[in-house]
């Protein structure tokens, strides 16, 4: 695939990506572990994973997949994430093979995936990009330059913080996990949420603990919790959660979920942690974090990494974290441009 020209394929195509097609998914799959540099530290892909995802969008959510093929190989990738009744497309893969760089097939994607998101209807395109930290690791300045080449705007507002735990480095857990504070009991599950809870579960995350639980739970027509399982299933992950049970009034007060792939032992991923606002202030949300990764880890003995992100402006789930001893990496930056407007 060495090419030393610098000049735009001639043969480039954009070839809609679906899991059933083995040869293109197969390139596909080579195409994102060869760029696993891009994003140090990061898990490296996990196959059962990403063919899973081909198939099963998260909840409320379309995916359209292509990939860039030029002299019938696979050379670079577009996945559009489309929220159901939202005004903007996201930009979550545009990727090109390393060694074909700086020769306009980026360029070419992300003019393609304009002429998409409009046909999807929407009027922005937005894309989330990692920044380093004044203290952590140093990143390449490429994808920002990138996107401002093509005409995105960089928001000034707050974002994310990518937080990892080293295992080897900390044990939140040598002092074992503490006993739930009077009134409460913990209860524990694993990928599939026990019906009694999948509607609390679904109000809790979808309110994020601020709506009183009834009138949440009204308005959770199906269970948020059931379609986002199904994804979990559908892409080989397991998961194990840990909620905690207010006992005079019989209700969820909290939960907390981790999750892996298939292909990666050592990587957990820290999903959502919600403690409902009537039940804040007593340590919940570290308890159900320290009695999950207690869980996990039962499950799970070779993890040796959980990784976390949260918007930066969450101090008390930061605060939990670094509690636990998990140590800031990166932040991550929303970038956004008009689907009309003129190419630049
Ligand atoms: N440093 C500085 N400017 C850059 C760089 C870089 N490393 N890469 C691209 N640009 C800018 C330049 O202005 C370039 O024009 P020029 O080459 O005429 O100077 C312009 O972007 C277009 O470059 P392309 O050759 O079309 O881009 P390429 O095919 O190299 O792909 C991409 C760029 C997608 C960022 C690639 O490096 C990659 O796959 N990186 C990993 C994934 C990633 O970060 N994706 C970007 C997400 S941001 C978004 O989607 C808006």
């Amino acid at each position: 695939m060495t090419d030393t020209t610098r000049e735009l394929p001639r043969d480039l195509e954009f070839v809609p990506l679906s899991a059933d097609d083995d040869e293109t998914a197969g390139q596909w799959l080579d195409l994102l572990a060869e760029s696993s540099g891009d994003v140090p530290h990061a898990a490296p892909p996990c196959n059962v994973d990403m063919i899973g995802s081909l198939r099963h969008a998260p909840p409320a959510t379309a995916l359209d997949d292509w990939v860039a093929r030029a002299d019938g190989k696979v050379v670079g990738a577009l996945r559009l994430v489309l929220p159901e009744g939202a005004p903007a497309a996201r930009v979550d893969q545009l990727l090109v093979h390393p060694r074909l760089r700086r020769r306009g097939i980026g360029r070419a994607l992300h003019a393609h995936a304009l002429e998409l998101a409009g046909k999807h209807g929407r009027s922005t395109l937005s894309a989330t990009l990692t920044e380093g930290l004044p203290d952590g690791p140093p990143l390449g300045a490429g994808p920002a330059a990138f996107a401002a080449a093509m005409g995105a705007v960089r928001a000034d507002v707050p974002g994310g913080l990518h937080q990892w735990l080293d295992l080897g480095r900390h044990n939140p857990l040598a002092d074992g996990v503490p006993a739930a504070p009077p009134g409460y009991w913990l209860v524990t599950w694993g990928t599939v949420t026990p019906d009694e809870y999948a509607l609390q579960v679904s109000a809790l995350e979808l309110s994020l603990g601020d709506a009183p639980a009834d009138a949440a739970q009204q308005e959770v027509r199906t269970s948020y919790a059931r379609q986002f399982e199904k994804m979990r299933v559908g892409r080989g992950r397991r998961a194990h959660h840990t909620g905690v049970v207010h006992e005079a009034s019989g209700q969820l007060a909290g939960y907390t979920s981790v999750s892996k792939t298939t292909g990666n032992p050592e990587y957990l991923l820290q999903g959502m942690t919600v403690v409902h606002r009537a039940h804040r202030g007593h340590g919940l949300g570290l308890l159900l974090k320290l009695a999950n990764l207690d869980l996990a880890l039962r499950h799970e003995p070779q993890v040796r990494l959980v990784e976390t992100a949260n918007d930066e402006t969450n101090r008390p789930m930061i605060a939990v974290n670094e509690a636990m001893g998990f140590e800031p990496y990166d932040r991550m930056v929303s970038w956004t441009r008009e689907v009309g407007s003129a190419e630049s």
